[in-house]
């Protein structure tokens, strides 16, 4: 099973970045213990603060990989070219989010990934992510 981790702008900040919403682990620490929970998971991560790159990501693994775990962070509610990308490849990709966007600003309430996306999950803090993967697992 190989999963790949898509991660966008501000992102890269975790940890010391809005932490009352955020928290107080940086995706580096935290990918460290995913990998290590779910050792027979082959999982990769990319984080961009560019919106091109992160749809060239999405191109790159979308035919290859048995799935996406995307968080595309601002992007997510602006994005047309990523929303596009998701409907494109043929590997699934489930949105995450850390924060629930749904009790907050009523701009984060929308998404151009949902429609194209497996499943979203939101709002359970970075297990959002160990959610996205064992939704995988249960195929
Ligand atoms: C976020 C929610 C977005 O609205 C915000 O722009 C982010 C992070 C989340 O994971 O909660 O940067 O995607």
């Amino acid at each position: 099973m190989k999963l790949m981790i898509i991660n966008g702008p501000n992102l890269n900040l975790l940890g010391k970045r809005e932490n009352d919403i955020y928290g107080d682990t940086s995706f580096d620490d935290f990918f460290v213990e995913l990998q290590f929970k779910y050792r027979d998971v082959e999982l990769s991560q990319f984080q961009s603060n560019i919106e091109g790159e992160i749809i060239d990501k999405i191109q790159e693994v979308g035919y290859t990989f048995d799935g996406i775990i995307l968080n595309a962070a601002a992007y997510t509610h602006t994005s047309v070219a990523i929303g596009d990308a998701v409907k494109a490849v043929e590997c699934p990709v489930v949105e995450v989010h850390i924060s629930n966007t749904f009790s907050r600003e009523d701009f984060r309430h929308a998404s151009f990934i949902a429609t194209h996306a497996r499943g979203v999950i939101v709002g359970f803090g970075l297990q959002s992510y160990e959610l996205a993967i064992q939704s995988f697992l249960k195929e």
